[in-house]
């Protein structure tokens, strides 16, 4: 994205603060992973949507209204011994070439510059809790300023959580990122379809992520979450990762994988014969999830409300269960007192942008929220029916769940995970391909 976008965001954001305010976001924190290795870097969603900056160590700073600098970048310096070992940094001065800081400071010099910049904001806006030693060190440029009160120094007087106006800012997405997640999805959507082409009985599940793997990292992606590949009764664990089983003949095998491309999320899941051709059982459960989904799908547009095709994808799923003789009772009964949840516990989708769990409440005032065009959403029903369950024999080590993610449009909404086939004929056919 270019830096004109970053800058209309910074804008809108400051904008929205008003004067006498101050923002801060640090960068994700490294994480080790074992020893001396660290877990592969990725930047803070917050802070990479404001400044498109993906070098840990590096805190954006935003106050409005100020003379001299309104977006004030800290970042590591330039070192030569440390970019041979580790690779290039832009330092300051590349900050405010590259990055269209107004200003920047090397990190080390946090606390030392951060208090001059906090004084005279009443507000703060900062998201605590997040990153305790940040969270530290916050404090120590208030307490500083605080020390120096008899002198006349004014420390600010209320903390404001960023989340609130950025994350409603990022729920909406904008035709540069909305191309960012067509591509996320159409890399996945082509995982899965070789994941499909290559399973067969006796292979590992393993195998499969490394199909799903090796499309995302072939197209300039990665994954947005660790992928789930669930054969057999693994498909009825929600979050199932391990990924080590053999898949064998006449089960299922789920798969809910998908890509992070340019920073945004793509989340698919599907649920396929492991031998290429379902069972009547097997069919049963499927069709339902899938009538399920068509429901909710066509409640996403505008107008309708969050919770809209979560309702539709319950109303299906319960009738269709009873259908089946898998719940005893009358449908409305078995929605109102919960029963349902026995077999299909989870929450018909999520919002989907940056982060595959994306930001954005989910209620406004109380109130489940109103679908707008440009926010974009998954829905996944799914039923798993686990070794065991009561009356349910020819059903045991089931588990169901079909994902695509939709983008709210003027009309309706526009399936962003097209081209990967949803029926069961659809999915024979490829398979077989
Ligand atoms: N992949 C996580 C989810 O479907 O929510
Ligand atoms: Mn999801
Ligand atoms: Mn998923």
């Amino acid at each position: 994205m270019n830096n004109k976008i970053y800058a209309q965001r910074r804008k809108q954001l400051m904008k929205m603060m008003g004067e006498n305010a101050i923002a801060i976001l640090p960068a994700a924190p490294l994480l080790i992973r074992n020893r001396d290795v660290e877990h592969g870097f990725r930047q803070d969603s917050d802070f990479y949507y404001l400044s498109g900056f993906v070098e840990p160590e590096a805190v954006v700073v935003l106050v409005p209204g100020r003379k001299h600098a309104q977006y004030i970048l800290f970042c590591r310096e330039r070192d030569k011994v440390k970019e041979i070992w580790n690779g290039y940094r832009y330092g300051p001065e590349g900050a405010v070439e590259h990055f269209a800081a107004d200003d920047a400071f090397p990190i080390d010099d946090l606390e030392e510059i951060l208090p001059g910049l906090m004084e005279h904001c009443d507000s703060v806006y900062y998201t605590i809790g997040l990153n305790l030693e940040f969270d530290k060190q916050v404090m120590n440029c208030v307490n500083s300023l605080r020390r120096g009160s008899r002198g006349g120094v004014q420390a600010p007087n209320e903390f404001v959580s960023l989340d609130y106006l950025l994350h409603d800012m990022r729920l909406y997405k904008s035709r540069d990122e909305i191309k960012l997640m067509r591509t996320a999805a159409k890399i996945s959507v082509q995982g899965h379809i070789n994941a499909m082409k290559a399973c067969q009985p006796g292979k590992y599940e393993y195998q499969l992520e490394a199909e799903l793997l090796y499309q995302f990292n072939r197209n300039g992606a990665g994954w947005a979450y660790p992928s789930i590949v669930g054969g057999g009764a693994n498909s009825c664990i929600l979050h199932y990762t391990e990924n080590n089983r053999v898949l064998n003949d006449g089960d299922m095998v789920l798969i809910d994988a998908g890509a992070e491309y340019g920073g945004y999320a793509a989340d698919i899941t599907r649920t396929f014969p492991v031998n290429g051709k379902y069972s009547e059982a097997q069919k049963e459960i499927y069709d339902l999830v899938l009538a399920s989904q068509d429901a909710a799908i066509k409640q996403v547009k505008p107008g309708n409300h969050w919770n809209d095709p979560h309702n539709a994808a319950v109303k299906v799923l319960t009738k269709g269960m009873v259908e089946l003789g898998l719940l005893k009772g009358k449908p409305a009964e078995l929605i109102k007192n919960g029963d349902y949840s026995k077999y299909y516990m989870h929450r018909t989708g999520h919002w989907i942008g940056m982060d595959v769990h994306d930001v954005g409440d989910y209620k406004v005032d109380d109130e489940w929220r109103l679908l707008e065009p440009g926010m974009a959403l998954t829905i996944e029903p799914g039923l798993y029916i686990p070794h065991g369950s009561r009356g349910a024999k020819r059903w045991w080590d089931i588990g169901v769940r079909i994902e695509d993610d939709v983008l709210v449009t003027k009309d309706g909404c526009d399936l962003l995970t097209k081209g990967l086939p949803r029926t069961t004929e659809e999915v024979e056919a490829v398979m077989a391909s």
